[in-house]
């Protein structure tokens, strides 16, 4: 069980100091987007590579991007452990894991909320994760979509099936009312931005989620 962390709605202007205050993540998530794949705009490798270099936290980059194929190996040069496409975005999903995971980052897929998994099945041996989003990409702070549990719960089985390690991970509306569900569907890895970055003692929201999800899996 692993918290992610978004600095989507941390202060832009002091992102150092923001991955700063919680050490507890396992990763940091964060956000590029590119106004196009979707109605907002934040930053790109060179700003990446800067976070890279202050902190130890690996992160876990998630590209909200149209021209991910050609795009998506600099996040890894960047200095990024973990690269996130859009299938949505993504011309040959195949190729782009496969040239991730050469450059030395883990492959990951994201789908959208209306995106089904079963047409990736074949596909999840490629992947090192697949996201699945639980809100509309674009925007921190939006509600949780239940109606991508079920999904939650057939990526799961496919990936059992498969018996392979791909993890599953959720963002969107993540927090300590909705990660439960997300565990019990058998989400691993969880993405929270507004609820940690609003919270008065971040890296103890960090941690207070963590629990939450593992005693929600062990249940
Ligand atoms: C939204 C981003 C998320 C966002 C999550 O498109 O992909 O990572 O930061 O923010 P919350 O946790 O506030 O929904
Ligand atoms: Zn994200």
């Amino acid at each position: 069980m692993q918290i992610t962390p978004s600095i989507l709605n941390a202060d832009f202007a002091d992102l150092g100091a923001e991955v700063a205050r919680i050490p507890s993540a396992d990763w940091i998530h964060v956000d590029v987007m590119d106004n196009h794949f979707v109605p907002n705009l934040t930053f790109g490798p060179a700003m990446v590579e800067a976070l890279a270099r202050t902190t130890s936290v690996p992160l876990d980059a998630h590209l909200m991007i149209e021209n991910a194929d050609r795009e998506a190996p600099a996040y890894v040069e960047a200095g990024c452990a973990s690269v996130t496409f859009h299938v949505e975005a993504t011309r040959a999903p195949v190729r782009l894991a496969r040239e991730i995971r050469a450059k030395g980052a883990r492959a990951s897929m994201a789908l959208k909320p209306a995106t089904p998994i079963e047409p990736y099945e074949d596909m999840l041996a490629e992947l090192d994760m697949v996201l699945l989003m639980t809100v509309e990409p674009g925007f921190g702070g939006q509600k949780f979509l239940d109606l991508v549990l079920p999904k939650i719960r057939r990526a799961r089985s496919l990936m059992d099936k498969h018996g392979v390690e791909t993890w599953l991970q959720v963002d969107g509306g993540v927090s300590l009312e909705t990660i439960e569900r997300c565990a019990e569907a058998g989400a691993d890895v969880f993405v929270a931005g507004s609820a940690v970055y609003s919270a008065a003692d971040p890296d103890a929201m960090v941690n207070a989620l963590r629990d939450k999800a593992v005693s929600a899996a062990d249940a």
